[in-house]
């Protein structure tokens, strides 16, 4: 399955948009954001990886528009091994690192990885 970058999504936020504070984003796990309206919004997460933030796309590979957390719920963590990313439809496994793909249905299939930068405390998209 090809793709499409996360730039070109609809509703995908410019570089440089400011996302939210960094204190917004719990200790432990992700925070989710979503831009536009309608059934397709842009849906994206923030996640800490240590003492690094982490932001990919909230779609799981295995059903092309599906978020990782169903009707908002959890924390975007599999609550047996935090070092993964868990979707919490079919149960992907994800490394929080880079996002690859490393159990379930997935298949092989990564999260997109969308490139962030904090100035001043602001989390912004670039
Ligand atoms: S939608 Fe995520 S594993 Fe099926």
């Amino acid at each position: 399955m090809t793709l499409l970058p996360w730039a070109e999504h609809d509703h995908a936020p410019v570089i440089g948009t400011i996302i939210c504070v960094e204190t917004d984003i719990p200790k432990i796990g992700g925070k989710a954001f979503s831009f536009g309206d309608g059934n397709k919004p842009f849906r994206m997460f923030i996640i800490r990886d240590g003492d690094e933030l982490k932001a990919y796309i909230n779609g799981c590979t295995h059903f092309t528009g599906t978020p990782l957390n169903p009707n908002e719920v959890g924390n975007f963590l599999d609550a047996k091994d935090p070092t993964l990313i868990y979707c919490g439809v079919h149960g992907s496994r994800f490394l929080l690192s880079t996002g690859a793909c490393v159990s379930g249905d997935c298949d092989g299939e990564g999260l997109q990885a969308i490139p962030i930068s904090v100035i001043d405390g602001q989390i912004m998209i670039g």
